[in-house]
């Protein structure tokens, strides 16, 4: 086993990507904020199988927590990431001071209309400008030929690539699947605020959503089983619900009828914790 490089400038880590690019590896980014997990190590996986050099950033990013959400909260712990990423064959780990991130006079932020208007941009109105800024300084800093991003964050997923095709950063954006735990929670950094009971209560979400999307691909109504999902989810103890929507799975556009690939995402809140997750819906005999 290697430790990675750590590299805190953009000039170091634009040295190493020049260098590997030279060599005629290709370079796979997968962006993080740390607390790193089983999901986060999916991404990686899927990285190395490009079979060129893998860079991780760690980067708890300020401007995508509105004040009085969880940045000073937010779960750190650098050793331990590092001790995963040394296991998982990673070669370079990008970690900037936040000054090489957002220097002194930084006024510069890149916002994505359309698919950032709703779920999680209605409900956390700064975060996808802070995700959509930090996301293209990335890609900028690295310029990896593919970044990798799960579809636990799939609204972020959508807005990545969607900014990603407008302002031509020549990189892919790879999408890897939801890493759940075996009773079907997703897996995220935030699970570690559950209480032990908010743990047991937390797989619902899921079960919900996947009990919506089989029925969605049967053809019953959104409306009818955003009303069933949003009680039953009350019932079993969730004690809000920022959002319970079927979208369009390209465009995020709530859909009454499922017709095509489409998606049921939700975010609520267990206590003090707020769980997001979302599944496929793939309308009976089509793919999605
Ligand atoms: O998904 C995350 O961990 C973050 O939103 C990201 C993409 C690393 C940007 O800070």
């Amino acid at each position: 086993m290697t430790a990675p490089a750590i590299l805190p400038s953009v000039a170091g880590l634009r040295d190493a990507v020049s260098i590997w690019r030279a060599g005629g590896l290709p370079v796979a980014l997968v962006p993080t904020m740390g607390a790193l997990h089983e999901g986060h190590l999916a991404l990686v996986h899927a990285a190395r199988a490009h079979g060129g050099r893998t860079v991780v950033s760690l980067f708890v990013n300020p401007t995508q927590f509105a004040p009085g959400e969880d940045f000073a909260l937010y779960p750190r712990d650098e050793a331990d990431d590092l001790a995963k990423l040394a296991a998982a064959g990673v070669d370079a780990v990008f970690m900037p001071p936040t000054e090489a991130v957002y220097p002194p006079g930084f006024a510069t932020t890149v916002t994505v209309d359309g698919v950032s208007a709703g779920l999680e941009g209605a409900a956390r109105p700064h975060f996808f400008a802070g995700v959509a800024t930090v996301v293209t300084k990335l890609l900028l800093q690295c310029l990896p030929d593919v970044a990798l991003f799960g579809e636990k964050d799939y609204q972020q997923l959508i807005v990545v690539r969607r900014l990603v095709a407008d302002l031509d950063i020549p990189c892919r954006i790879e999408a890897v699947p939801t890493v759940r735990a075996a009773d079907g929670l997703a897996l995220s950094s935030r699970n570690a605020y559950l209480s032990a009971d908010e743990r047991r209560i937390a797989p619902r979400l899921f079960q919900v959503l996947s009990g919506m999307a089989a029925a969605l691909a049967g053809g019953a109504a959104a409306a009818d089983q955003i009303a069933d999902g949003t009680a039953t989810l009350e019932a079993a103890g969730f004690t809000r619900i920022d959002y319970l929507a079927v979208c369009d799975a390209e465009t995020l556009e709530a859909v009454d009828r499922v017709s095509g690939p489409a998606r049921v995402l939700a975010a609520a809140w267990l206590g003090e914790t707020r769980l997001i997750d979302n599944v496929p819906v793939s309308p009976a005999g089509r793919a999605g």
